[in-house]
């Protein structure tokens, strides 16, 4: 049987291109089995998987912990808002207590960039990242792109752009990591304040302009201007900003062409995208969150097959 390079989800920047193949075969798989009237297998019968989520979040939850349920996966469910870590627990001192109850695995979404690594060096189990702070949002972007795969075929050559909050955005830099790794090229959009310094040098181009964007690409990827981690003011004022980099029905009419749009959600409707194109044949936001689902089953079945218990 193949399998991954790695034993645990960190980030993309850690996986090779045969990982992200096979997590996509395996997930083409899965998102069979959960099309039928019987939508479970008894693969993890004898796992037990703790979702420790220590900050919000709705579709990536519910997300992981459905595909946990159809692997038939034990489950934990664990959030910081109701726990210990409020009376001051350290999160090894957290996770080791979950640990302690035999738990496998680990999938955590953590506000600080390099927690689901740290924790991959202090305890004895293997981690999911589920998306820590800033940084990396693996699950994501390979949805994003399993979900671009299935409407384009190979990415090799395609022009994908990513808009918006490129400063703050996990979704954003796993985007990129994944879509160079599969071949696509990549140009990111938003005002200057929000796209890092250096950032061509992950191989992207950048561009202020949306509608220039726009007409170079075969697929943009919406994001939303991450408020809750800003401290400083990045732009005027939001009207300003979905003026500037808002994608509305009228600037698509423009184009000479038909483009895919993807949102990884929660949207921020009339931000950074209009409910006329969130809501149009154009968008394939729901696919997503359908893709989701078995994109999370193959990766916990990739890396669970990596543990030494023998899957049913
Ligand atoms: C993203 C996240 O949490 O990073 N959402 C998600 O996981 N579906 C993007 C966002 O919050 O804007």
């Amino acid at each position: 049987m193949k399998t991954l390079s790695v034993s645990h989800l960190l980030g993309i920047k850690y996986l090779k291109p045969e990982d992200l193949h096979l997590i996509f075969e395996t997930a083409t798989h899965f998102k069979e089995v959960i099309n039928r009237p019987i939508k479970k297998v008894p693969s993890l019968r004898d796992i037990t998987i703790a979702n420790l989520f220590f900050e919000n979040s709705t579709r990536t939850k519910l997300s992981f912990e459905l595909a946990e349920k159809r692997l038939s996966a034990d489950v934990l469910n664990f959030s910081a808002a109701q726990s210990s870590v409020k009376k001051g627990e350290t999160l090894v001192d957290t996770v080791n207590n979950i640990l302690a109850m035999k738990v496998d695995m680990v999938v955590m979404r953590h506000p600080h960039p390099g927690a689901a690594h740290f924790l991959s060096q202090h305890v004895k189990s293997c981690i999911i990242n589920a998306g820590d702070g800033t940084h990396e949002h693996p699950s994501q972007a390979l949805l994003d792109a399993f979900s671009l795969q299935e409407k384009f075929g190979d990415l090799g050559g395609r022009r994908i752009a990513i808009v918006g909050d490129i400063l703050h955005s996990r979704v954003a830099l796993s985007n990129i990591y994944a879509l160079k790794m599969l071949g696509a090229e990549v140009r990111l959009c938003a005002p200057k304040s929000l796209l890092p310094k250096h950032i061509e040098s992950l191989g992207v181009s950048v561009s202020t302009d949306l509608m220039e964007v726009l007409n170079w690409c075969d697929a943009a990827n919406m994001l939303r201007v991450q408020n809750e981690r800003m401290e400083l003011s990045y732009f005027p004022t939001t009207r300003e900003y979905s003026q500037n980099f808002g994608l509305t029905g009228e600037r698509l009419k423009k184009l000479r062409k038909e483009i895919v749009v993807l949102h990884p959600g929660p949207i921020n409707r009339g931000v950074e995208i209009t409910s006329e194109v969130a809501d149009s044949d154009q968008a394939i936001i729901l696919d997503q969150v359908e893709n989701g689902v078995a994109i999370r089953m193959a990766i916990i079945y990739l890396l669970a097959s990596k543990l030494n218990i023998p899957l049913k």
